[in-house]
């Protein structure tokens, strides 16, 4: 997901509203901006202070509320959004959308907005198999909003049946979906290999790199969205990888390197963002080794290039590298795309501010064979990943 997709989030008051705390923050995360929307009901579960924080923009309440960023806020709300999700949505609210009213700021961006609407029913058991309820259901099915069946389970009231809210991880999936009708990778598997390397020396000491993944992962998310299979090699990494994707984790670059080349003939596409050392400890020692006087010396042995590897074995693969570089960008970059006989390789210049290694963001320019160097300016690793995929695209 990116920051060109604006969700309005709708919460109402029922008590799994606790969760709707987490996808607004996965929401935000990618770069997608959140708009919260919450019912005064909604505020006896959870504070609006929690998704102020979560989603970096104020929580709606009011109709009436004073906002300087629309001239007429619930038009101007309804207007913006990609799309609208109801999350949880309590009976009262799916019986209001279903008969048109519009009495508070919620129910009144329902109507007011031609974007497609989630509606994500959450209550009891006895509530959600009441036939009015699912007739209200039925109308809004048939009007175009889409609804998430709610799962089974035991419920707050102690009752066991359907009437739970969906795992997070399903109703974030729904909501990609929405979002990005675009499917350009469907049929098509792309493996990617993320964040960094450890090369131990011995039981409590490694050498490793700055990087944390996030590139990667964006990456991944990306595919995803556009209805391909990820297969995500990655090093050590505290960040969650995107639902759907197969993730095999790693630790060194040998390591990284065997799981590659086992899952290379299962692919279409390899996009190595991965910062893979180079060099590994010669010799590793089974215990810790000990401080002695004067200085240690640790030869290094090098690593296998695995991308160099794969360039060998191209077949109808699409190869797709990074260079981190802190000189002669485009020099040193085309040296190694020729080299590991890649089809499109991103470079970025590592000392910039805002590129590159833990930030959010990234400045880099994409090399092809087919086309002149395209520098771009500094955007999320969301956004930039979108047009990375595109550039790939181009070339199925
Ligand atoms: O993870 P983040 O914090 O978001 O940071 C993102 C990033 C800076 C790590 C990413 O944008 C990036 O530049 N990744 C490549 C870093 C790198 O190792 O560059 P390199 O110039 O050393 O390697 C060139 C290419 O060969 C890379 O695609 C690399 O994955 C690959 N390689 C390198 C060495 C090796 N032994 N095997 C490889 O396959």
């Amino acid at each position: 997901m990116n920051a060109s997709k604006t969700v309005i989030m709708g919460i109402t008051g029922g008590i799994a509203a606790y969760k709707s705390a987490d996808l607004v923050s996965r929401l935000y995360k990618v770069g997608t901006r959140v708009h919260v929307i919450m019912t005064p009901n909604a505020m006896q579960f959870i504070a609006p202070l929690t998704f102020r924080t979560l989603s970096g923009n104020p929580v709606l309440i009011d109709s009436f509320q004073e906002d300087s960023r629309w001239r007429v806020q619930h038009i101007g709300l309804a207007e913006e959004a990609d799309l609208m999700v109801i999350s949880p949505a309590t009976a009262n609210i799916i019986a209001k959308m279903a008969h048109g009213l519009a009495d508070d700021l919620l129910s009144t961006v329902v109507l007011a907005t031609r974007a497609p609407i989630l509606v994500v029913p959450s209550m009891n058991t006895n509530m959600y198999n009441n036939p009015i309820v699912q007739d209200n259901l039925g109308r809004l099915r048939d009007r175009g909003f889409h609804i998430l069946e709610p799962a089974e389970g035991e419920l707050a009231c102690g009752v066991t049946g359907k009437g739970r809210l969906p795992e997070v991880d399903e109703i974030y999936s729904k909501i990609t979906e929405l979002l990005f009708p675009r499917r350009d990778y469907e049929g098509k598997v792309v493996l990617i290999t993320s964040g960094p390397t450890q090369e131990a020396m011995d039981p409590v000491r490694y050498l490793t790199n700055r990087s944390t993944g996030k590139m990667g992962l964006a990456l991944a998310q990306e595919v995803i969205n556009r209805g391909g299979d990820v297969i995500l090699i990655t090093g050590p990494t505290h960040l969650s990888p995107p639902a759907g994707a197969c993730v095999v984790p790693v630790t060194s670059a040998r390591e990284m390197y065997d799981e590659v080349l086992r899952h290379y003939p299962q692919c279409d596409i390899v996009i190595g963002a991965a910062a893979v050392a180079d060099y590994r400890p010669k010799a590793y020692s089974g215990q810790k080794v000990k401080k002695k006087e004067g200085d240690l010396v640790i030869e290094l042995a090098r690593n296998p290039d695995i991308l160099a590897e794969l360039g060998k074995k191209k077949g109808n693969h699409i190869l797709v590298g990074f260079a981190a570089e802190t000189e002669d960008l485009l020099v040193n970059a085309q040296a190694k795309m020729d080299k590991k006989n890649l089809d499109v390789l991103i470079a970025n210049d590592v000392t910039q501010e805002g590129a590159g290694f833990g930030s959010d963001t990234n400045i880099v320019t994409i090399m092809a064979r087919d086309s002149e160097p395209l520098p771009l300016p500094q955007m999320l690793k969301g956004q930039l990943a979108a047009v990375i995929l595109d550039k790939i695209a181009g070339l199925f």
